[in-house]
């Protein structure tokens, strides 16, 4: 065993679950408990465990064969902050400030250190305890792509090769039935999913948050692939994606949770609008959750090794507020601070819009 003096380290998943979580967990733990002895921590449910004091204390074992495994062991909620947290009153629901409780559970396990595996609201959160007296570390992951201070999340690339993968099953029926086939893609109000999967799955048209799209533009180009002889065309829309001038579709509205709103049905809409404006028949595909599971990538394995490895190791070397993060091929380490607050949107100038305008697609403006 090496040397440490860490003694007992938590670690807890928060937010919206991706592949490559259990990734993490099982690269942090395997260093901790093998090489140094580490007693680890997994609070179940994100800050949900933190404040209800529901942990389990991994082993060896519990962290063996699930490198492959979609999802979270430890589980995970994108409502539990310790800081407005929902206490269920009969059918209602009141907010309290269960912070102290928080901290309280975290001295009361000897904790030297806690490892919070989360996006911006969950780094956000940590931001707050760190400023309560809390020793952290934080991982990135979102399929979502947009966390500042990290070229990539893990959890991203499988989304995107999940929405490639329908793109190319929608291909074959749009083809056949000569329609316009629209597939709605996850990312909130970032357009990285739809940017890349509809690259790489050859949409015609991609629309994206960043980018309000004109729908006559969009409508000109469905009609100038007809005219080519193309009597089928494929669009992909971000869930956040909206006309110019128009606002975001809102699918729900979630009190009890940091952020309320959830997205979602848009790409109906438009479904309806180039079917009314161009008369070509038109059906729309919401992809939903199904981005969120399934087994990660290779590249999104490596990744989370990498960020748990260098996680451990931030640990060890006492080098708390600090978030993981790749730059350019390398694994460093940014403030948790400088992370929070901003997210990483797709630049209109993007090289990768540049490139897939020039192959002819259109974003609608
Ligand atoms: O942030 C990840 C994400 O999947 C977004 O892409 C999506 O907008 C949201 O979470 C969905 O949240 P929920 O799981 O609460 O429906």
């Amino acid at each position: 065993m090496k040397k440490t003096a860490i003694k007992t380290i938590g670690i807890l998943t928060a937010g919206g679950d991706c592949p490559g979580l259990n990734v993490v967990i099982r690269a942090v733990a395997k260093v901790a408990i093998n090489d140094y002895g580490i007693k680890v921590i997994g609070f179940e449910d994100g800050y949900d465990g933190l404040v209800r004091n529901r942990f389990i204390t991994l082993s060896n074992k519990d962290v063996s064969g699930i490198l492959t495994l979609g999802g979270t062991i430890l589980g995970t909620s994108n409502i539990a902050d310790p800081y407005r947290y929902p206490v269920q009153k009969g059918s209602k629901f009141v907010i309290k400030d269960l912070s102290a409780q928080a901290i309280a559970n975290y001295k009361a396990n000897g904790l030297d250190a806690l490892i919070v595996i989360g996006g911006d609201g969950t780094l956000s959160i940590a931001s707050k305890l760190m400023k309560d007296g809390l020793d952290i570390v934080a991982v990135p992951k979102t399929i979502d792509n947009d966390l500042a201070e990290t070229e990539y999340t893990f959890g991203f690339e499988s989304a995107v090769v999940t929405a490639t993968e329908a793109l190319d099953k929608l291909h074959t029926t749009a083809q056949s039935h000569h329609r316009v086939m629209i597939l709605e893609v996850m990312g909130r109000y970032a357009g990285w999913i739809a940017l890349y999967a509809g690259v790489a799955g050859g949409g015609d048209v991609i629309l994206i948050p960043e980018i309000p799209y004109d729908l006559k533009k969009v409508c000109d180009k469905l009609h100038e692939r007809r005219h080519h002889g193309k009597r089928f065309s494929i669009v992909v829309i971000a869930e956040g994606a909206k006309p110019k001038g128009g606002k975001m579709t809102v699918s729900r509205v979630i009190e009890k949770s940091p952020d309320k709103i959830r997205l979602g049905g848009v790409g109906y809409q438009l479904m309806d609008a180039i079917e009314k404006q161009t008369g070509i028949e038109s059906r729309a595909t919401i992809l939903g959750h199904v981005q969120r599971g399934g087994t990660p990538t290779p590249f999104d394995r490596i990744l989370a090794t990498r960020f748990g490895y260098e996680a451990i190791n931030l640990v060890l070397r006492k080098k708390f507020g600090r978030m993981v993060a790749l730059k350019g091929e390398g694994v460093t380490d940014v403030s948790i601070a400088k992370a929070i607050g901003k997210l990483k949107r797709v630049p209109p100038n993007h090289l990768l819009i540049k490139s897939a305008k020039a192959i002819g697609v259109t974003f609608g403006n």
